[in-house]
């Protein structure tokens, strides 16, 4: 059958049968279905939609389009997570050492940043000497070593996703429920895992802006779980404001090792612990979420932690004495404040525009080829609720160059709201689904 007939039928609001969306993909795969016939497809995909099954054939199509990682010769229940993608957001640095040093394997291929986002393997790379680039016998060996690898993705994983993201990216079809589920969860089947906690980010600093957003895509996931084999856990956090406080590479690495160190205290530690508990659920270490953010926080006191993402930078080849000297990851030379214009209270944040605003430092990217200023970022000194005096210092930024700091700052001046009245501050963990 034409393809042309796929199209039609999905234009015309139809269920596909399994051999269509295997035909696709594999056509997507071997470049036989032109870009124009692929737009078209993944716009009509956007207004009918694709049910529960139409979803999770595709994504096992998807997942099966290139190589895939069989974490079967590692034993234990491999674990691991994934974010839709928010502004300091550093759990992965912070739960993937803690979940292994509590006996759970992670083994996690992680990606980069685009947008105002930022990317674990970013992060990593700005760690002297730390290799992302693994072979796939290189991390099954490390991981029954250490029970923790965490590396770039392969080129070769999912090129289904790769070509028809690419195409998304440039068509307006991101934001459709169905292509979000399957993109993200095909990357995480092909990774092997046996159990996956996604974290849904919610809020002005997300992709999903609304909590019934958040739980359609949350539960969409979710029900994948009973389809392809895998045991799913969906945790809904809100990105009301940037997780933690140090926004930007090496910054970020700072406040996950000062996490590690018991040093830090708030969001970032309370998501990581929330997320790393149902970790530890999926994988049968603990039999409530409680004791699993119990069992975490002792290996925070314990130093275990600590050990364990110590023992993963030496494992990659990173120089681990940055754990004790932070000048070892210097920061970019040039800094500006931004301070209090008024008396009063942080009301509310514009996430997303802190996240641009840490991309003008450097610290992002805007094009996949630009490189990373690995210093830049932004040091946020206030959140929601907290109160402000005139000239208090709210944010720091820093750049390379004056020009970055005040493109970047520009951006800051306009991300906060201060208001007169105290206000509560807004819930964390919004909502999970199992
Ligand atoms: N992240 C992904 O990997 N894919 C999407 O479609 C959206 C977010």
């Amino acid at each position: 059958m034409d393809f042309l007939d796929t199209l039609i039928k999905k234009r015309e609001g139809k269920k596909l049968t399994k051999q269509e969306i295997e035909n696709f993909i594999a056509h997507v795969t071997d470049g036989t279905i032109p870009d124009y016939q692929i737009s078209a497809f993944l716009m009509a995909i956007y207004f009918q939609s694709l049910d529960e099954q139409e979803t999770a054939q595709l994504t096992l199509a998807m997942a099966n389009s290139g190589e895939t990682l069989d974490l079967s010769s590692v034993l234990g229940f491999k674990v691991d997570k994934h974010s839709t993608g928010g502004v300091a957001d550093t759990t992965t640095l912070i739960l993937a050492p803690l979940v292994a040093s509590a006996g759970v394997p992670v083994i996690k291929m992680s990606g980069r940043g685009l947008g105002f986002s930022g990317g674990t393997i970013d992060k990593l790379e700005s760690i002297p000497n730390f290799h992302v680039e693994v072979t796939q016998e290189q991390a099954l060996q490390w991981a029954k070593q250490s029970n923790l690898v965490i590396m770039g993705q392969s080129k070769n994983l999912t090129p289904a996703d790769q070509k028809l993201y690419a195409l998304r990216d440039v068509t307006a079809t991101v934001e459709s429920i169905p292509l979000i589920a399957s993109s993200i969860m095909s990357k995480k089947i092909a990774a092997g895992a046996d159990g996956i906690v996604l974290d849904v980010k919610c809020g002005n600093g997300a992709f999903m802006k609304t909590l019934e957003d958040a739980q359609q895509l949350g539960k969409c996931m979710a029900s994948m779980g009973q389809h392809v084999g895998k045991k799913i856990t969906v945790v809904i956090s809100s990105m009301a404001q940037p997780l933690g406080n140090y926004i930007g590479n090496r910054l970020e690495v700072i406040e996950a090792i000062e996490t590690l160190k018991g040093k830090v205290q708030g969001d970032l530690l309370e998501v990581s612990l929330t997320l790393g508990a149902h970790m530890l659920l999926l994988a049968g270490k603990v039999s409530t979420e409680e004791q699993g953010k119990q069992l975490l926080l002792q290996n925070i006191q314990n130093g275990k932690g600590l050990a364990k993402f110590e023992q993963l930078l030496k494992q990659q080849g990173g120089d681990a004495s940055i754990i004790n000297d932070y000048q070892k990851l210097p920061l970019s030379s040039h800094k500006v404040y931004f301070y209090a214009p008024s008396d009063g209270y942080v009301q509310a944040m514009d996430t997303a525009a802190i996240g641009r605003a840490s991309q003008e430092t450097g610290a992002g990217r805007k094009q996949k080829t630009d490189v990373i200023d690995f210093g830049a970022g932004i040091v946020l000194k206030k959140r929601i609720g907290d109160s402000v005096t005139k000239g208090v210092v709210i944010a720091e930024i820093y750049s390379s160059t004056e020009k970055q700091g005040q493109n970047a700052l520009s951006i800051i001046e306009n991300a906060f709201e201060i208001g007169k009245n105290k206000i509560s501050v807004p819930p964390l963990i919004l909502d999970v689904i199992q």
